[in-house]
């Protein structure tokens, strides 16, 4: 870490340990755009390991913080709900109506309907059966870099081969492939603090990107059943609600942002991680086998999906603490994978983990993440194909991190590769 990130920790530790508990705010996008999260929630799993801020810009919420709690709420999804009628997945979700979301804010039985005509295109056979194309397109990219020169990860590697990823699960037309990370950033970008003005820009550009999927859907509706998640939707019993834009693009969007961020932040993070610990970077380039348990390890580390959120539907408790009907429950897996009660030395990189699943980064229960196997083989392959052809992917510059409390990424990283 550079000289500034270290002082910035230690004042942000000392910060976090001063503060009276009731004035904790973990749900401050800036914590996350400083990576100085940490500590706070250190200090709540130690001190208050389900903690409840009484007044925030989300209003007020409970904060899951340890392991075992994130697990046992994640696994209720009968008394704690993801519909987004009452709230929704994210702190920040409002009252949205049940027909214009995606089956990650519905609970079961709709939810299961909705997921089980997807659900077709993430079995092994079929993860098999993509192996080669996503490779073949990995080794395109990287064969693309200029060696010994600074680029963008982010822009050059990490999007770009996310959107290669989703352009292949969607049969999307390879051309506009940026379109897929764009929808997903201008979704995220949603922002309490924002100006009416900003706010429009964002829902004018959104528009217009919503107006192309719409197109796509409507051809595939149009024609006979295809093997790509578009048609898969179109023809589902469960998804495809005739005539009614706003029923089906829920259920687009959800895996366009789903598929793109997570797996595009973790393969960044992935390269952060190997930069700073250059030992565990060195027994991967002699071993590429060890990517079985050190991708992930990655996805551990990284945690790109920092929280999940319920609601409440009866009173119940948790860890301890009485949470009411109606009451919002936030569980911080960025935490819950920094628990040292249930992972060894959590905060270290350790890329020959015993039990390297052991992690709530996917989330647990009737919702647990459906793009898991795709995710983990997309990781292997890119740094299966970087191993291959760079001794080295070495960082030059800080990251800049992206001001979200949901998504936790990347919006650059300066790197340079050593051939
Ligand atoms: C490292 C990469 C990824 C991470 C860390 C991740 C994480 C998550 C998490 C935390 C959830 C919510 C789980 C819960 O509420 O218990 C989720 C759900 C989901 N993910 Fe992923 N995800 C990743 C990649 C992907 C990919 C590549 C796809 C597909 C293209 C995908 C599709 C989905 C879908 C469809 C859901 C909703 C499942 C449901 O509600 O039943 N994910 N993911």
């Amino acid at each position: 870490m550079a000289d500034g990130s270290v002082r910035l920790a230690q004042e942000a530790r000392e910060r976090a340990y001063s503060t009276p508990l009731d004035q904790f705010q973990v749900a401050d996008a800036e914590l996350f755009r400083t990576d100085t999260h940490w500590p706070w929630f250190e200090r709540l799993r130690r001190e208050d390991p389900v903690h409840h801020t009484a007044e925030s810009p989300y209003g007020p919420y409970w904060s899951v913080t340890r392991y075992h709690d994130i697990v046992a709420v994640d696994g209720a999804h009968q008394v704690f709900s993801s519909d987004s009628e009452i709230g929704g997945i994210t702190i920040a979700g409002g009252n949205e109506p049940r027909e214009r979301t995606s089956f990650i804010s519905l609970d079961p039985p709709a939810h299961d309907a909705q997921r089980k005509v997807v659900a077709p295109m993430f079995t092994s056979a079929s993860i098999n059966a993509m192996e080669p194309l996503i490779r073949e397109r990995a080794g395109r990219i990287l064969d693309e870099l200029p060696v010994g020169e600074t680029f963008d990860f982010v822009d050059k590697v990490a999007i770009e081969l996310t959107s290669q990823m989703l352009a292949t699960l969607f049969d999307f037309p390879f051309e506009e492939r940026r379109l897929l990370p764009r929808c997903s950033d201008l979704l995220l970008a949603f922002d309490v603090n924002a100006t009416p003005e900003q706010e429009m820009q964002r829902q004018s550009e959104m528009f217009v990107t919503l107006t192309r999927f719409t197109e796509l859907w409507n051809q595939r509706a149009a024609s006979a059943p295809s093997n790509d998640l578009i048609s898969m939707l179109a023809h589902g019993d469960a998804t495809r609600h005739d005539n009614d834009p706003y029923r089906y693009i829920g259920n687009l969007v959800l895996l366009i942002v789903a598929g793109s961020d997570t797996t595009r932040h973790s393969i960044t993070g992935g390269l952060i991680a190997l930069n700073r610990n250059p030992d565990a970077y060195a027994r991967l380039r002699a071993n590429p086998e060890l990517l079985v348990s050190a991708v992930p390890e990655i996805i551990r580390w990284q945690s790109p999906v920092a929280h999940m959120r319920r609601t409440a539907l009866e009173d119940a408790e948790i860890g301890g603490k009485k949470i009411r009907k109606g009451d919002k429950v936030v569980m911080w897996y960025v935490s819950g994978n920094r628990d040292e009660d249930a992972i060894p030395d959590p905060d270290a990189f350790v890329i020959d983990r015993e039990r390297p699943r052991q992690h709530v980064a996917f989330g647990f229960g009737v919702h647990r993440c459906l793009g898991q196997r795709l995710a983990e083989m997309q990781l292997r392959v890119v740094w299966e194909e970087m191993l291959k052809r760079f001794s080295f992917i070495e960082i030059t510059g800080e990251p800049e991190r992206m001001r979200n409390n949901f998504v936790k990424g990347y919006l650059s990283l300066p790197a340079r590769v050593v051939a």
